[in-house]
């Protein structure tokens, strides 16, 4: 396969300090507004990134769920590997990357599970299948077979969960970093960097 000679210019538009929001929350709405508005595919999917328990950092895709002042929420199994992950080293980078817009987002923070409260009421929220799904799949773990997972869900089919089992839940990531990057020509792309000392957060633009 040739890939060297894949190349893109990134011309859509520019980022500077000043056309930043103050607030990163906001700043990130806008874009996240922006993304829903050109329907690019799956804009709420972002890479979540874990020290995992044998050091290695590890990425995944996880969805959005919510997301307001106090951080970023996805849901998920505490027992899968992202769990266990997150319960021994709960310092976490989520990655946003709208390739039509030519824009990245990365968050660093600290991930904890959310009230029970929340974790219920989205749970609640879901089709009735993908409330079954998440009861009967040990995420993570080594199965036999395809047909193994099949017949637990058709088994567990019968007894429809309503309640939300204790191991699946919402993690929320209280950011400490954001960096939002604009691609530029000739490879001169904006990155504004915000970071949080005490309650306030100080606005940076970084060589590309
Ligand atoms: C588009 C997309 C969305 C996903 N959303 C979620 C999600 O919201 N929660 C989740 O637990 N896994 C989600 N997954 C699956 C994860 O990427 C991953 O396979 C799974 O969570 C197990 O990860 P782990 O073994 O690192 O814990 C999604 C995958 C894709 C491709």
């Amino acid at each position: 396969m040739k890939l060297d000679s894949i190349r893109k210019e990134y011309r859509y538009t520019a980022l500077s300090q000043d056309s930043t929001d103050k607030n990163p929350f906001n700043q990130f709405e806008k874009w996240l507004k922006e993304a829903l508005d050109a329907e690019i595919n799956e804009p709420t999917a972002m890479g979540l990134s874990a020290i995992d328990v044998d050091g290695f950092p590890n990425s995944r895709i996880v969805l959005l769920k919510d997301f307001d002042e106090n951080g970023f929420i996805f849901f998920t199994n505490y027992n899968s590997l992202k769990g266990k992950s997150i319960q021994q080293h709960p310092a976490v980078s989520l990655l946003f990357f709208w390739p039509e817009l030519e824009r990245q987002i990365r968050i660093s923070g600290f991930a904890e599970k959310t009230d029970a409260t929340v974790s219920n009421r989205y749970f609640q929220s879901r089709p009735a299948n993908s409330r079954i799904a998440a009861a009967v799949s040990n995420q993570s773990e080594k199965i036999p077979s395809r047909d193994f997972l099949e017949n637990h869900f058709e088994t567990a089919k019968m007894i429809e969960p309503t309640i939300r089992p204790e191991h699946w839940g919402g993690y929320l990531v209280k950011p400490v970093h954001f960096e939002f990057w604009q691609g530029r020509e000739s490879r001169l792309h904006d990155r504004i960097l915000y970071e949080k000392t005490g309650d306030l957060w100080t606005i940076s633009r970084l060589a590309p």
